[in-house]
């Protein structure tokens, strides 16, 4: 089976990408510091880390991201960082008065094999009021996908890959990957 190295150092991403990728390729986790260009857009984030791991091919990179509509779009290409100082309970609290509670998460892998491929998943739906559910990881305790009542972290793997962003993502990537295994 084909190996592929997804560098990360989060284990919630790696369960979600085995779920959907095991049948057909070896995920493994490499949690490798790579540098991360402050950028406007995820994609250019993903494109330049994945320049400075070409010794790892085939190599995939997920930079994903929370974008709030009443705050304009925060804390997008901010989200790790807004999650390490300020966690769900901080974006909860400046959502407190916020009748507007519409969000998407956005997901861009990058894979490296003989060039580089960006696969992207938007996952629209709302800011709950108090977080609920005690799975996942990040923000999913306070984030329901549209036309579900549940929040991410109450879902099991397998319903948040149906609907998620990174489901979306893997499943195009799984589609090209797929394609250029029969061009072969
Ligand atoms: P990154 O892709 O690891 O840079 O993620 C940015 C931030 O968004 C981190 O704090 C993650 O925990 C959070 N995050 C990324 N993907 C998800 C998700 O699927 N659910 C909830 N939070 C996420």
């Amino acid at each position: 089976m084909r190996e592929l190295n997804l560098i990360t150092s989060n284990p919630g991403k790696l369960r979600e990408y085995r779920e959907l990728l095991s049948e057909r390729f070896n995920v493994k986790m490499k949690p490798l510091e790579y540098h991360e260009i402050q950028a406007d857009t995820l994609e250019e984030v993903v494109c330049h880390a994945l320049e400075t791991l070409r010794e790892y091919a085939p190599v995939i990179i997920d930079d994903s991201g929370l974008f709030i509509d009443a705050l304009k779009g925060f804390p997008g290409v901010y989200s790790a960082y807004v999650m390490d100082t300020l966690g769900c309970d901080g974006i909860l609290k400046l959502m407190d008065q916020e009748k507007n509670r519409k969000a998407h998460f956005r997901c861009v892998v990058g894979l490296l094999d003989e060039e580089i491929k960006i696969f992207t998943g938007d996952c629209p739906g709302e800011i709950v009021r108090s977080k609920r559910g005690t799975g996942g990881f990040g923000y999913d305790p306070i984030f329901v996908p549209s036309g579900y009542d549940h929040t991410f972290a109450q879902m099991s793997i397998q319903d948040k890959n149906l609907v998620s962003h990174r489901g979306r993502a893997m499943r195009a990537l799984i589609k090209h990957m797929e394609l250029s295994f029969t061009r072969i």
